[in-house]
């Protein structure tokens, strides 16, 4: 089978994450990188072996490259919309790491030129492939679980990380849209109503913590509470392979009239224990194993690497239910600046 020649976008952490994965994947080949940053984008370079002739500074340069099939974009979230809409302009498929769009009417055009265009753009929720969430699901819809009454939701983060964060991007669309992708993947029908409510307690310029509840066309009620508040002395569980250790929080639990099923990532059952503290590292998302990096992400970027190749929408993340998840976020950031509730 031919490979998938792949420009990618935005070398910092997950995009290194990005190019771990993709050198590993028969299907795939590096064929550009590019980062605003010059070092950021020569590290890369020089750690992956890439040629200087293939990286550049301005995004829209790699997009521009004829031979690419594919932009993987692993950017800030805010650069997402614009980059995404340009590769779709220039006839290229789309990998886009969350969130699709900070701006939901963004996210909407960005649905109307996939179709227009013809080309397949996949947002990496990464959550839909990491096996836990996907029991769950499997539960719900060989209707294990019954009629599904709601969905309780939490995900939250090392304060530590906020300071990156803090002035860069609204909470909802860096840890919500993780839970958000999966009430909807889960409740599987529209959001009709979100009330939400923050906190600023460390003064940047976005909240450190939201509080929603959302209601669905089926009458589905979810919670999603997020907060950037978990403290250093907290057990790490992300660890190693991100350049970011710390600490991810997060609890989920479907509660049906004929069952309930819930899934705990915080704690999921390793534990190391040395003179400097306590670990619980996660290995369900990008562990490393005898062929490199294997769980969820290798799952993504190989479903999305073989659904380009085909030029074949992917039924298990379409990209309907992403532009869903922005209008929900939108809402919840509207809800909580207003003291209102929204209607969708
Ligand atoms: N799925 C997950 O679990 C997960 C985990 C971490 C990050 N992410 C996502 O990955 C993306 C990147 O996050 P990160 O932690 O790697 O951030 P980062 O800050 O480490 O890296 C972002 C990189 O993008 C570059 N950049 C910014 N704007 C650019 C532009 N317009 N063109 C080219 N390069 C640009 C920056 O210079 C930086 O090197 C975010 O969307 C984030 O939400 C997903």
């Amino acid at each position: 089978m031919k490979k998938v020649r792949i420009g990618l976008i935005g070398t910092g952490r997950f995009g290194r994450l990005h190019l771990n994965v993709l050198q590993q994947l028969p299907g795939a080949e590096i064929a550009a990188i590019s980062d605003v940053q010059k070092d950021a984008l020569e590290k890369a370079a020089s750690d992956f072996g890439l040629a200087k002739d293939i990286c550049y500074t301005d995004p829209f340069g790699l997009i521009a490259r004829e031979e690419l099939d594919a932009v993987d974009i692993v950017s800030d979230e805010k650069s997402h919309g614009p980059l995404v809409l340009a590769a779709l302009q220039h006839g290229k498929h789309v990998i886009v790491e969350k969130p699709l769009s900070v701006i939901y009417a963004e996210a909407e055009a960005i649905r109307k030129a996939a179709a227009e265009s013809g080309r397949q753009v996949l947002v990496g929720n990464i959550s839909r492939f990491s096996q836990p969430y996907f029991a769950i699901k499997r539960q719900i819809d060989e209707g294990r679980l019954g009629t599904i009454a709601a969905i309780r939701t939490k995900r939250n983060f090392s304060k530590s990380w906020f300071h990156g964060f803090g002035n860069r991007v609204h909470p909802v669309f860096e840890s919500g849209v993780h839970e958000l992708d999966l009430l909807v993947w889960y409740a599987g029908c529209r959001c009709t109503k979100v009330m939400s409510y923050e906190r600023n307690m460390s003064g940047y310029a976005f909240p450190d913590l939201f509080s929603a509840t959302l209601v669905f066309e089926n009458g589905i009620v979810a919670s999603l509470d997020s907060s950037w508040m978990v403290p250093a002395g907290s057990p790490q569980n992300l660890v190693e392979t991100l350049e970011l250790d710390g600490t991810i929080d997060a609890h989920i639990e479907v509660i049906g009239d004929q069952g309930t099923a819930s899934y705990q990532l915080a704690h999921a059952g390793l534990s190391v224990w040395t003179d400097s503290g306590a670990l619980h590292p996660e290995t369900t998302l990008w562990p490393t194993g005898p062929e490199g990096i294997g769980g969820a992400i290798r799952l993504e970027l190989e479903h999305f690497i073989h659904r380009i190749a085909e030029n074949r929408p992917s039924e298990f993340m379409p990209l309907s239910d992403s532009v869903e998840v922005m209008k929900i976020a939108e809402a919840i950031v509207e809800s909580g600046q207003t003291g209102r509730p929204v209607e969708l």
